[in-house]
């Protein structure tokens, strides 16, 4: 495997292969990351994997800084995995100057649920994919579907710049109490740990409710906030949407979506400090 920290290195590399796939991380992996890196392993004919703290999609509150950068450790793992590449560039590589030029996706995907909570952060997300798939040029990236609003956003990114991508999605791994795997999940203390599992908990609980038949979805997240938060979290949001376009759906509609796999429940919370993201299709 090897480790390449510069674009020209990455280029002179990668000529010749035609068909690299790219799992665009950043880094402090867990098996949720690596589950993503076998899945793209036999999509292309180089497997590269991108490891990079993106300052531009942290606010100024959040925890860029902290972020844990676990290079060797996630080298390892990356190997052992099967990887082939690991592009890692310093942020004077990939920002040589200050990236100005950034690429802004429409307020009807952003104003929403995570980019409603951390105004920019897509903007930042998508201004670092653009150019790590400059950079790469795989034919082929893999996205975890935990981020589930990201995947949407990248998928029309993709599709709306005629960019030559397929984007592939790879669904949630989860501990074995259910709580799905994410780097953020190592801030937690033990006694949050054991706490953590509740968000997936309520998700399913409206899940259920609605495959049950429900269709008074502003009881349902008002519930869902409601019991979190008497747990002790900060909910930021609990919601249904269509899994089309992530917009709440109608009332009338909400039974049929439920029984035809188009909706999806979403939620974001605090836990102490440590704010968790989860979803569930329905
Ligand atoms: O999902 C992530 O880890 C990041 O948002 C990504 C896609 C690597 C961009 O920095």
């Amino acid at each position: 495997m090897k480790i390449i920290q510069s674009v020209a290195a990455l280029r002179a590399h990668l000529d010749g292969f035609r068909r690299p796939a790219l799992v665009p991380t950043m880094g402090n992996l867990h098996e949720g990351h690596l589950a993503l890196v076998r899945q793209a392993k036999p999509l292309g004919d180089v497997l590269v994997a991108s490891i990079f703290v993106n300052r531009l999609q942290f606010l100024p509150h959040e925890d860029f800084d902290s972020y844990p950068r676990t290079l060797q450790a996630d080298c390892d793992a990356l190997q052992a995995a099967g990887c082939d590449v690991v592009f890692a560039p310093t942020e004077a590589e990939l920002y040589p100057q200050p990236q100005t030029f950034k690429i802004n996706p429409p307020s009807e995907l952003t104003d929403l649920l995570e980019g409603h909570f951390r105004p920019g952060f897509f903007t930042g997300v998508c201004t670092v994919v653009m150019k790590l798939f400059a950079c790469v040029q795989p034919r082929v990236a893999v996205f975890g579907q935990k981020d589930y609003q990201q995947l949407m956003v990248i998928r029309q990114m993709v599709q709306q710049f005629a960019l030559p991508i397929e984007i592939v999605a790879s669904p949630t791994l989860r501990a074995a109490d259910g709580l799905a795997l994410s780097s953020r999940n190592n801030y937690l203390s033990k006694k949050e740990r054991l706490e953590a599992v509740q968000l997936s908990q309520a998700l399913q609980t409206m899940a259920r409710a609605l495959q049950a038949g429900a269709t008074d979805m502003a009881r349902l997240e008002q519930e869902a906030m409601a019991a979190l938060t008497a747990r002790g979290w900060q909910p930021d949001y609990l919601c249904v949407r269509r899994r089309a376009d992530l917009q709440a759906p109608a009332a009338a509609e909400v039974a049929a979506l439920a029984q035809h796999a188009g909706l999806v429940v979403l939620g974001a919370a605090k836990l102490g400090k440590t704010r968790l993201i989860d979803n569930l299709e329905v």
